[in-house]
């Protein structure tokens, strides 16, 4: 077993002849991933973070970094940032009960998880729980999703704090070709943000692409 870290937890592993992503973690199996010496599998079809690991790039997360994720369903992708932001916290946004009672059950196993049911349209109604944080993660897949990033990072943001934001082109606009919208999405980000980087999340996630800013 080969075994290479990109950044604090997470390791690129070739094993049985296959490279996969995996976090360090003192935790078992949330969503049927497999756990193996210490590490659990980080599965780039479930997770869009994994991907972009996998895909080489690396998001310089640091142990201590505060998060707001916006859209954290079950919590597939809230379990490995949780095993990487050991000494930080993630105030996790979810508003569909159905994803967020299991995602309660990940959150009490977990002390840096403060799992809120809320809109993340209307973040002035967490605005007293949830403070100034390093980074925010997107992944809501609404028409207004770029709307809703200015929105949180404006009151939850640090100055010179980073985000990411997961793009799907369908669920913003389905009547004109995806490297339109996602050329649009980039020109609307640019006017608030700097752009890291992006890219597509293809093979893992079809249509999609990330987008890394710095406010
Ligand atoms: C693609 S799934 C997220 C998957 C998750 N990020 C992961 O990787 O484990 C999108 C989630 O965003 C949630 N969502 C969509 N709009 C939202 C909003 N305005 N406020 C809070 N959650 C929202 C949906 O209920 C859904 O659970």
């Amino acid at each position: 077993m080969k075994i290479r870290k990109l950044v604090h937890n997470v390791y690129l592993i070739e094993k049985d002849g296959k490279e996969i992503i995996a976090t360090k973690s003192g935790y078992g199996s949330h969503y049927g991933e497999k756990v193996f010496d210490g590490y659990r599998e980080w599965i780039p079809y479930r997770s869009k973070l994994a991907a972009i690991f996998l895909k080489g790039y690396s998001i310089k997360f640091k142990p201590n970094w505060k998060i707001l994720y916006l859209g954290a369903a079950s919590g597939t992708t809230a379990s490995h940032l949780a095993d990487i932001v050991e000494d930080g916290i993630i105030y996790a946004i979810e508003y569909s009960a159905k994803p967020f009672a299991k995602f309660l059950g990940l959150a009490k196993e977990r002390k840096n998880i403060i799992p809120i049911l809320e809109d993340a349209s209307k973040p002035w109604r967490y605005s007293g729980i949830v403070e100034k944080v390093d980074f925010i993660y997107q992944d809501i897949a609404q028409k207004n999703q770029i709307e809703i990033f200015k929105l949180n990072s404006k009151i939850f943001l640090k100055k010179g704090g980073e985000g990411m934001i997961m793009v799907k082109a369908r669920s913003i606009d389905s009547t004109v070709e995806s490297e339109r919208v996602f050329s649009r999405v980039i020109e609307d980000l640019s006017k608030n943000f700097e752009i890291l980087k992006h890219g597509s999340l293809e093979p893992f996630h079809k249509d999609h692409i990330f987008v890394h800013v710095r406010s």
